[in-house]
This record gives C-alpha cells, structure tokens and sequence, in this order.
C-alpha cells in the first residue's frame, strides 16, 4: 500500500470500493483523470443518476421541484447520457443545452436525444470554465450528481448564478456527504471518516481511477449564498415507497432507512 492511503471507506454510488489515495488536488490531472473515467466507463457503473431519480431513492416524481417546465430553458451541467434532458423536453421544455467534461458522454446524449426526437446545444466543457453558454438566459439550470466534480465549487455556483435569469432556478443532487463517511458492516453501520476531512483522494474502480473530495453540506450552504442564491428546498430523506419496493437484503437500501444518501437542493437566484 502507498505511504499515502488512506485505509478508510470509500464510497461512490452505492457500494463501498477501494482505498482512498491522498492527492492534492491539481485541476488539470483532476479534469484529465476523470474525464478519461466519463469517456470511458461512463455513468453506467455508478445507477441512478437521472431524472426523474435525483439518486437512488429520491424521484422528482413525488418531490416535484421542477413543477411545469412547458416554455421554460432549460440547462444541465455534467449532462451524461442525456437522459434528464429527454425527461424535460418530453415536458415541453422550450430549450435544452448541456455540458459535459467527456466528448464521449456529450456524444452519447446527442444520439440519445436525437433517438427521442429532440434536439439540444452541447457543449464539451469543464463545468468550471467559460465555455460560451448566455448569460442572464436560462429559467432552470440543473445537475443530477455531477456539482460534487467541480474543483471549484465556489466558481462553479457563480457561473452557474450568471447562467439563470434573476428568479432562474438551480436544483443539484449529489452524494450526501454522511453516506460518505459512514459504511455497513456486521450488520451494523460504523461512522468511518471524520464528515469534516474535505481532502482530495483518488480512488481505484477496476482499471479506471476517479479523484475528488468529499465536502461537507455546510460548503454547499455558503458556497450558494456566496453567489447569490437562496435555498428553498432542501431533501435528505429517501422515499418511502421506492424503498419500499426495494429487496429485504438490499445494503443500499437499508443503509437509506438510516441515514440520508442523497441530498437535492433547491435554489433561487436572487
Ligand atoms: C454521475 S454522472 C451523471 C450524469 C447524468 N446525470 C447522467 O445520469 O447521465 C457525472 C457526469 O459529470 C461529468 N463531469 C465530471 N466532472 C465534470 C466537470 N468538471 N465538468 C463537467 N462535467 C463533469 C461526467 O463526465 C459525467 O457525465
């Protein structure tokens, strides 16, 4: 083992995988060494990562965030497959835009939505970075488990803010960060990582490597009222009725009657 590892839990998606190596975090190795991940083993390997599902256990079927989106523009950030962009234009969205850091996974919506019979602006592009996307344009910019990528958050919710028109709305899911400190074991859940460590580690998937940091909620709190939102909504917890269609033996699933595993926040740009 590297004199660097970390011997504590990692956890992405909804298992527990690998050794976290410490890394400081250097943007560039970072966008290289996930992008070539999104390129190559896309979304597929970490489940339910769009819309209508928020996560695993949270759909914005019962939670309604979005409510009616006829007329409205539309962007996502970190789009993958495209799967929420077909959710929304199949609700009369007016337009739809996304970006994304893998030229795979742009590549994947575009033929996703072009099978659907609709049509979006795709953008290859760190979320971090100015890319061309208008300013003061869009009513709702949203992002299903990908903000929790950016090397700058604090960046990333600012230009995000600059995307939305004044009252635009921003509505992110992500990993929630007590899933990530705490794994199952013996039949028992036993808290393993301080919630407070937001240091960066890679960790190993098969072949592939992904590097990011675990931030606490409070940094998403202040990260958005830094750039000027103002939170409406915030979910913790799972629903009640996908758990409950869920297997007795499901880990995932029993973890999620415990404590919160995905968080979804609801923003308004002021
Ligand atoms: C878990 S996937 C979710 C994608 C989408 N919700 C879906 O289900 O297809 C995360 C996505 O974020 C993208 N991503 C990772 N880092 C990024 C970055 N810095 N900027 C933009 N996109 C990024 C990945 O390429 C990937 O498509």
């Amino acid at each position: 083992m590297d004199k660097d590892s970390v011997n504590r839990p990692n956890i992405i998606g909804g298992s527990e995988v690998g050794v976290a190596i410490s890394v400081d975090m250097d943007k560039n190795v970072v966008h290289q060494t996930n992008s070539l991940f999104w390129d190559t083993k896309g979304s597929d390997i970490l489940g339910a990562t769009s819309l209508p599902l928020y996560g695993a256990f949270v759909s914005e079927e019962s939670c309604q965030l979005f409510g009616d989106v006829s007329g409205k523009k539309m962007l996502e950030i970190g789009c993958g497959s495209g799967q929420s962009l077909q959710y929304l234009g199949e609700r009369n969205a007016s337009e739809l835009w996304g970006t994304d850091i893998s030229e795979n996974q742009i590549e994947k919506t575009r033929q996703h939505l072009t099978a659907c019979g609709l049509s979006a602006q795709l953008i290859c592009s760190p979320m971090e970075d100015k890319c061309g996307i208008p300013e003061d344009y869009f009513d709702f910019v949203y992002s299903v488990y990908a903000i929790g990528w950016t090397t700058d958050l604090e960046g990333t919710f600012c230009r995000i803010a600059s995307y939305l028109k004044k009252d635009g709305v921003f509505i992110f899911s992500w990993s929630h960060p007590i899933h990530k400190c705490v794994a199952a074991e013996d039949n028992m859940l036993v808290f393993k990582k301080s919630y407070f460590d937001e240091s960066w580690y890679s960790v190993s998937l098969g072949e592939s490597t992904l590097t990011l940091s675990d931030r606490k909620l409070s940094t998403y709190i202040n990260a958005l009222s830094k750039a000027g939102f103002v939170i409406e909504q915030m979910l913790e917890q799972s629903d009640v009725e996908i758990l409950q269609s869920c297997d007795d033996n499901n880990d995932f699933a029993n973890k999620a009657k415990m404590l919160p595993v995905t968080f979804v926040i609801k923003a308004r740009k002021l």
